[in-house]
């Protein structure tokens, strides 16, 4: 490999440690009861609304069996992923994202202007998606994201498309328990997901000669509503424990997705509950793929805490964003090293 790119070695106090720390307390939940013919169980269902609201309250994370999702689905996906990762670079640049389109393939990302050592192919879940056409806030053009399939592997597309219908359901089944967690109706956030602009990564992290000083993807916090991470049996996603800032491994767990909530629902919940930081480490034998699901609104919500969670002793703590302007301006920010700080929800932050 010879000498590795500067761009993707972090400063040191980012660096990770290679002394993993398992974590005992991620919440595993099992979602058994709402596929089951008594999910009219209402003592079944008020158990996990009671667990959800804890796992999102003290960790922001948290790992769901017997979600409803069919192994196969999951696993002609992660298929199509592997087999389109094993191209040349040449080929997987024919469907390469560019300043246009920021769906497809590329292999610059960066987090916190340092490089992530990873490649990922991006696609959306609503084909075509509305977007504004620029980060600008005046300009008030909109314009649409169309997915672009790569010539191999040709199963990759109905694999998708079969995935995503079952990530979609579980998405809204998760969204509903949520919002029964903050006490609103079960259904109360579904209009936000309205023309979501919510997209599935497909990610590939490459062995990585120099695991202590790069990270697959530098520390961050998902932007969306929620996410729904599907991973294989490598592990490597870190989490940081609320109690102590602790860097937590997430436990690898058959059959599992890895659940998120990100700082939309930070902000919704107006910081009930709290988007929480998390890094990917990489090693040196063996590569990972990974596949994540980001929730997001759609374009035109203006994100702000809702209003029956709010009142004069809990006054909201944030101003309300355009979710569609927020995205864009992230999406450029993380297609060019911009050596600005990205746009983040603190930003929105009313002073207490
Ligand atoms: C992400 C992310 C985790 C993983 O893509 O935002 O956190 O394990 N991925 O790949
Ligand atoms: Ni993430």
């Amino acid at each position: 490999m010879g000498e590795v790119d500067s761009a993707f070695i972090q400063a040191i106090e980012h660096r990770p440690k290679l002394a993993i720390v398992e974590a005992e307390g991620i919440p595993l939940i099992d979602l058994s009861a709402l596929n089951s013919p008594e999910s009219s169980n209402s003592s079944a269902i008020s158990r996990l609304v009671a667990q959800i609201g804890e796992a999102c309250k003290n960790w922001g994370f948290f790992q769901v069996i017997n979600h409803g999702v069919p192994f196969e689905r999951q696993q002609n996906m992660e298929l199509a992923s592997r087999k389109f990762f094993a191209q040349s670079t040449e080929e997987k640049r024919k469907v390469r994202r560019d300043e246009i389109n920021p769906t497809g393939y590329y292999d610059t990302e960066h987090t916190k202007n340092v490089r992530d050592w990873k490649e990922v192919f991006d696609l959306t879940v609503e084909n075509p998606t509305v977007m504004p056409a620029s980060h600008e806030p005046d300009d008030k053009e909109l314009t649409k994201w169309i997915n672009r399939w790569p010539d191999y592997p040709p199963e990759l597309r109905e694999a998708f498309e079969e995935y995503t219908e079952e990530l979609k359901k579980l998405s809204y089944k998760l969204v509903e328990l949520i919002s029964l967690s903050l006490g609103l109706p079960a259904k109360r956030l579904n209009d936000f997901f309205k023309d979501q602009t919510s997209f599935i990564r497909l990610n590939h992290y490459p062995p990585c000669p120099i695991p202590h000083l790069a990270l697959g993807v530098g520390r961050h916090k998902d932007a969306g509503a929620l996410t729904i991470l599907g991973q294989d049996d490598v592990g490597g996603l870190e989490v940081k424990r609320k109690t102590d800032g602790e860097w937590i491994r997430v436990r690898l767990t058959p059959d599992a997705f890895i659940i998120n909530v990100g700082d939309i629902i930070q902000v919704w919940s107006n910081e009930k509950y709290e988007s929480v930081e998390h890094r990917v480490m990489v090693n040196s034998q063996r590569e990972r793929f990974s596949i994540p699901f980001f929730l997001n609104p759609g374009h035109h919500v203006m994100v702000e805490p809702l209003e029956e969670l709010t009142d004069e002793q809990n006054p909201a703590k944030y101003k309300a964003y355009n979710w569609g302007k927020f995205f864009a301006t992230r999406k450029r920010s993380n297609f060019k090293k911009l050596g600005v700080e990205n746009i983040q929800i603190h930003h929105f932050k009313i002073a207490e």
